[in-house]
């Protein structure tokens, strides 16, 4: 007997959860770092052709696939290209689309787990002070030497490790209705309303220097350098933003999908999800951490701060700018709460698909698929927590190659062998826009080009580099560990007893 599977409770909270699914760590901290290091201004200009290009028509793919899984009882990809091919080929595709979600929670959730310490030493205002000096660095000495402790590992770091993941377990054993959905309606407000508080108090703060403030810092980092447009990186890291950001060629987004109901308006959806991330993205995204860190350091140190990257902005400058305010111990709090919640609701989504896929693949129960994505998600964490670099390699190959590689295989799968015909009836199929069919062959041409020729460039640009940090011995170790998990997903979807 076939199991009923479950549906979303309402529209509203089906746009919710996918926003809170896309929204995340990537638009607070990754995209306003590549803003400020890959152009200012100039750098949306590869990033909305990007969003238009690859953005938007993966949206549809990943909404229409998940519906159309959906109604016949499958949710992840494993079994959506499974019902493409009607073999295992589409089938052992399919797991890049639960695998790559789940190796970047390896590493996404225990980065979620030092925004809840950080949020709790906050609010108890046990965040040190930045140290007073003109000098940037010597002033962020005292976060970056409490980052670095607290990520040793330290045994608070290792707690509060163990906290979020019962909070995700907990959230995902509840369901997609009474979990992810309920959290989704209460977190995603919040989050808005705590990103413009934010923003709002940092606009209106003054600085050490009448010279440096947010407004300005607003002016720096949207300042266009258009010779960075001719520069390939730029186009990459706009690419590879999308996807990260908006939760692309992950299968996070079609196994929500996959939730909806039969006529569900998934065009609509899909422009929901996308629109609301943007926001959070461009409005919030740019007006949170890099004005507060030009507003208190200056226009020198913005470049250093971005190279650093996320951890530097989010876990250093940021803290030592709100604590630096009036009632900055509780600005600090809400800042990382406002983390928190972004990463909270991306983790679920991230863990869903695997949930999903041994639900409706192996036929397992929900408490115990939960528990057994769990395990695999504890096992695989203890990587990133233990060995140094590990978050690097993971964000290599999950959070930005497979991702693009698996944008491939959806686009040739829902286009070109589902049929541009059969895509466009789907996608259209319930709304109330009707998305013409030049859309899908666009999609399946120049979309398709786009992302191979950002892959390959994506390739030879990082890879080198990745493995002459490692050196090629250890590289090749740490790289064998994620061919492995991928091998045992392989065996076990071709265990799987195939269904229909
Ligand atoms: N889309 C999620 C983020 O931006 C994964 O963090």
């Amino acid at each position: 007997m076939s199991r009923v599977r479950e549906h979303w409770g309402s529209k509203i909270g089906v746009v919710l959860a996918a926003a809170g699914n896309a929204v995340g760590l990537g638009n607070l901290l990754r995209f306003p770092s590549k803003v400020a290091l890959y152009g200012g201004g100039a750098f949306i200009i590869p990033y909305l052709i990007s969003l238009t290009l690859l953005g938007l028509p993966l949206m549809w793919v990943e909404w229409v696939a998940g519906r159309y899984g959906g109604k016949k009882g499958h949710g992840s990809t494993v079994g959506i290209l499974g019902l493409i091919t009607k073999n295992n080929f589409g089938r052992l595709l399919g797991i890049f689309g639960v695998a790559a979600p789940l190796l970047i929670v390896f590493y996404y959730i225990y980065i979620e787990s030092w925004t809840l310490g950080y949020a709790l030493h906050s609010i108890v205002g046990n965040m040190p002070k930045p140290l007073p000096t003109s000098d940037t660095d010597e002033a962020l000495r005292p976060f970056v030497e409490f980052l670095k402790n607290y990520t040793a590992p330290s045994l608070e770091a290792y707690i509060f490790f163990w906290i979020t993941l019962l909070l995700n377990w907990y959230v995902l054993h509840r369901g997609i209705r009474r979990g992810i959905e309920l959290v989704a309606k209460v977190g995603m407000p919040l989050l808005l309303i705590m990103g413009v508080m934010l923003a709002v108090v940092i606009f209106s703060s003054k600085g050490p220097s009448p010279e440096w403030s947010a407004i300005k810092g607003l002016e720096y980092i949207w300042k266009p350098d258009f010779s960075k447009i001719f520069d390939g990186r730029v186009w990459v890291e706009a690419a590879g933003q999308i996807f990260f950001t908006l939760s692309l060629g992950m299968g996070a987004l079609a196994t929500y999908a996959s939730y909806v109901k039969e006529k569900e308006d998934v065009a609509l959806m899909g422009l929901a999800t996308a629109s609301t991330n943007e926001f959070v993205e461009i409005v919030l995204g740019s007006a949170i951490a890099i004005p507060a860190a030009f507003l208190f350091f200056g226009p020198a140190s913005i470049p250093e701060l971005a190279s650093a990257g996320t951890f530097r902005l989010g876990f250093v400058s940021m803290p030592a700018v709100l604590n630096s305010i009036p009632l900055g111990f509780f600005w600090s709090f809400v800042w990382f709460m406002l983390l928190f919640i972004a990463a909270f609701t991306s983790s679920i989504a991230l863990t869903q698909p695997m949930i999903t896929f041994l639900e409706d693949e192996v036929n397992i129960p929900h408490s115990k698929a939960v528990a057994i994505s769990m395990l695999i998600v504890i096992v695989g964490a203890h990587l990133s927590i233990f060995i140094p670099g590990y978050i690097d390699e993971l964000d290599f190959w999950a959070g930005s190659f497979i991702l693009l590689l698996f944008g491939i295989i959806e686009i040739i799968f829902f286009i070109w062998l589902f049929g541009p015909s059969n895509f466009t009836n789907e996608l259209n199929e319930g709304s109330i826009l009707k998305i013409p069919k030049w859309v899908a062959y666009l999609t399946g041409t120049v979309s398709l080009a786009f992302l191979v020729i950002i892959l390959v460039v994506w390739i030879f640009q990082n890879l080198p580099s990745l493995i002459s940090q490692q050196g090629l011995g250890v590289w090749l170790a740490r790289t064998s560990i994620l061919f492995l998990l991928l091998a045992l997903g392989y065996l076990t979807v071709i265990s799987a007893k195939e269904k229909e």
